[in-house]
């Protein structure tokens, strides 16, 4: 799959450019297996890099120009070198601009450079399409001018790209996830801190599914910040009393008994569901320790209630995809992942089950939302690298 992709590149690539790719590079996408919505919190979640994800085959020019080209979007844009750049528009290349801004600013990129992108993602499925553009290009461009950048702080500036330069208010998890994954392996990430630890991700007979719902996430940006915005407010409150510098410093008992400081019944549901998300991750990540998938999995289902009913961030067509896989007796485990208003859902699924259950929730969702669903076993594999 990947010699053929790479080979597709370069013949793409010699056609539009008339000259060879000097090198090739893939970025992943992710799921987040448990911590949802904590990761702006300063809590601790657990995403893993997947095996689809963005290709970049890429040269330098003599020409002051970046030439963005897509095998995906029809759109595409030759810019002059200059100083700096602002968005425009809604364009994907907006996502690799927003990089190279960041570091002309550091004095990093002395060159123009030819781009030929390519992703086998699904775009706006939440399995952070855009985090895994960013980090590739950067992963780029340290590689090619030789920057010396590390991992963990491309990560950060793809993050600070995504804050400032494209305008969503997102946490550190998926830049990270994507930057530092590792075959068979979940990243337990302190969000806080930025100390990590790779935990074994041992499904055995159990297959992780990814289920995409096929709902466009329409509203996701604006929901997004709102959710960011109402637990500022809460944390506000919090500190009337505490000392706390994030949401996820607070514990179950103390917020029990600040909540009343609050004083407003939506942000006092954030907010619990904020705190005991991050209880969730604790006992998830001593529980895949002791090779407890089990009980994994009801911390994936009692996740999954908690984004719907105090967070709100679910929908008709994530809940059907977790109440049908509450019924399925090879299922034990499944909820949303990632920022949702649609997107995807995960499951860990009996291996010799899965065509069943891919057939039995295709007809189900079908029948309740009125189109299919997308359903794929997913590998665990590593992040960012050049091919
Ligand atoms: C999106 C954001 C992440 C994280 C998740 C929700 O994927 O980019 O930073 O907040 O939503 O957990």
């Amino acid at each position: 799959m990947t010699s053929l992709m790479k080979a597709e590149l370069q013949k793409e690539f010699l056609k539009l450019f008339a000259a060879k790719p000097e090198h090739i590079f893939f970025c992943p996408g992710r799921v987040n297996l448990i911590g949802e919505h904590i990761d702006y919190n300063g809590g601790k979640v657990m995403p893993c890099a997947i095996s689809l994800g963005t290709f970049l085959a890429v040269a330098r020019n003599s020409d002051k120009l970046f030439r963005f080209r897509s095998l995906d979007f029809p759109e595409t844009a030759d810019l002059r070198l200059q100083a700096s750049y602002s968005k425009t528009g809604k364009e994907w290349f907006n996502y690799p601009l927003g990089i190279i801004d960041q570091l002309l600013k550091e004095d990093h990129i002395v060159s123009g450079l030819d781009m030929l992108f390519y992703g086998n993602l699904p775009v706006g499925a939440g399995l952070s399409s855009s985090a895994s553009i960013e980090v590739l290009t950067a992963f780029a461009i340290q590689t090619i001018f030789q920057l010396n950048i590390s991992n963990p702080d491309i990560a950060l500036l793809s993050k600070r790209v995504e804050n400032e330069f494209i305008g969503v208010n997102c946490g550190i998890m998926d830049q990270f996830a994507v930057a530092m994954g590792r075959a068979d392996k979940a990243i337990l990430l302190n969000c806080d801190t930025l100390e990590y630890e790779y935990l074994p991700f041992q499904t055995g007979d159990y297959s992780l599914a990814i289920i995409n719902s096929n709902k466009q996430r329409a509203l996701a940006e604006s929901k997004y910040n709102e959710r960011f915005t109402e637990c500022g407010a809460a944390l506000k409150s919090l500190k009337k009393k505490l000392k706390v510098e994030n949401l996820c410093d607070v514990d179950i008992p103390a917020f029990q008994a600040h909540r009343h400081l609050i004083n407003d019944p939506v942000l006092e549901k954030r907010a619990l569901h904020v705190i005991s998300e991050n209880e969730r991750v604790k006992e998830a990540r001593e529980v895949l320790s002791a090779g407890n998938l089990k009980r994994f999995g009801e911390l994936m289902y009692a996740s999954h209630e908690s984004l719907k009913e105090l967070y709100e961030v679910s929908g008709k067509e994530l809940d059907a995809i977790v109440d049908f896989c509450k019924t399925y007796p090879g299922c034990i485990g499944a909820r949303m992942t990632g920022a949702g208003f649609g997107g995807c859902a995960i499951a860990l699924v009996k291996k010799d089950q899965f065509d069943d259950f891919s057939r039995q929730l295709t007809a189900y969702y079908q029948n309740k939302i009125g189109y299919d669903p997308g359903v794929f076993a997913s590998a665990i594999g590593d992040g960012v690298r050049s091919l």
